[in-house]
C-alpha cells in the first residue's frame, strides 16, 4: 500500500480568523502544557542549580548528573526497562530515527511498518530503502488497526525489524502490540514501538515493554519541549532479554 508522504494541511491562524476570539487549544497530541510539578522540579536546574551532568570534577556537575540519573530511572521504571537501557534524545523524532538508522547490522536490511506511521518513522525507513534495504508497508483496516495477516506474510519473507506506533496521532487507534510482539519474537525480528502518543495515557507498559526499542516524547506528556524523549533499547521486561547489539547507540554522547 503506498504511503502519502506529502500531505500538508494548512490551518488559518486564529488571529487571521477573528482577532477578538480567544482560541481554545485543542492540539494537545501535538504538544501539551508542562505539568506544574515538572516545571517546579526543573526550575532550579535553570537558575541556582545548573551544571553540566558530564562535569565530573565539581558539585554542580554531580548534582546535574544525579538529576539526569533520577530522570532516567523514573522513565525506565515507568516503562518497565532498566535505567541503562534508556537513551535521552531531543524528542520522539530523533528517537525514531535512532531506532531505525542507529545501528547497521548486516542482517537488518528488511523493515516492516504500518501504513499509518508518523513521518519520523517513514523518513528513516525510506532512507534505508535508498541504501538498499527492503521496506514492507503493511495495510490497516478502516479503524487503523494493522493487518496481522499481511504482517505475518512480511515477517515470513525475512523482515528484520518491525516498527509500529502504539497509538495513532490522528485517530487514536491502539495497535495490538502484544500480538505483534509475539509474532516478531517468533520470527526473530526486532520490534520498535513509537509510543509518543501512548505515554500520556498510561496503561501501555506491559505491551510497550514487550518491544526491543521504544520511542517516547516528553512534551506530549507534561514534560519539557525539545528535550527528554528517548528510545529504550534492548528488550523486554518479561525475562528473556536479548544481548545488546554491538553497534546499537547506547548513550547520549554517541546518540
Ligand atoms: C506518533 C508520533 N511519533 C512521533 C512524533 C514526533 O514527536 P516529537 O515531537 O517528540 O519529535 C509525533 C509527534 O506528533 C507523533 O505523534
Amino acid at each position: 500500500m503506498p504511503v502519502n508522504e506529502n500531505v500538508l494541511v494548512v490551518f488559518p491562524s486564529p488571529a487571521g480568523v477573528n482577532e477578538n476570539v480567544n482560541p481554545i487549544y485543542l492540539d494537545n497530541q501535538a504538544t501539551a502544557a508542562m505539568s506544574p510539578g515538572v516545571l517546579d522540579a526543573m526550575i532550579p536546574y535553570f537558575s541556582d542549580g545548573y551544571g553540566n551532568p558530564h562535569s565530573s570534577e565539581h558539585a554542580f556537575g554531580w548534582r546535574a548528573g544525579d538529576a539526569v540519573d533520577t530522570a532516567r530511572s523514573q522513565i525506565a521504571d515507568a516503562l518497565g526497562f532498566d535505567a541503562d537501557e534508556v537513551v535521552f534524545t531531543s524528542g520522539a523524532t530523533e528517537a525514531n530515527n535512532l531506532a531505525l538508522l542507529g545501528f547497521d547490522r548486516e542482517e537488518c536490511t528488511s523493515f516492516a511498518i504500518s501504513a499509518i506511521e508518523h513521518k519520523s518513522v517513514i523518513a528513516p525507513v525510506r532512507e534505508r530503502e535508498r541504501n538498499g534495504s527492503t521496506a514492507h508497508v503493511v495495510g490497516v483496516d478502516r479503524d487503523g488497526r494493522i493487518d496481522l495477516d499481511e504482517l505475518r506474510t512480511a515477517l515470513a519473507s525475512g523482515v528484520a525489524m518491525v516498527s509500529v506506533m502504539a497509538a495513532n496521532n490522528e485517530i487514536g487507534t491502539v495497535q495490538p502490540l502484544s500480538e505483534i510482539a509475539e509474532m516478531c519474537r517468533a520470527s526473530g525480528a526486532l520490534l520498535h514501538v513509537d509510543a509518543a502518543q501512548a505515554l500520556p495515557f498510561g496503561g501501555f507498559n506491559a505491551q510497550v515493554a514487550a518491544a526491543d526499542l521504544v520511542s517516547v516524547s516528553s512534551h506530549k506528556a507534561g514534560g519539557p519541549a525539545g528535550v527528554g524523549a528517548q528510545p529504550v533499547f534492548l528488550t523486554s521486561a518479561e525475562g528473556d532479554r536479548r544481548e545488546p547489539l554491538p553497534d546499537a547507540p547506547r548513550d547520549e554522547q554517541r546518540a
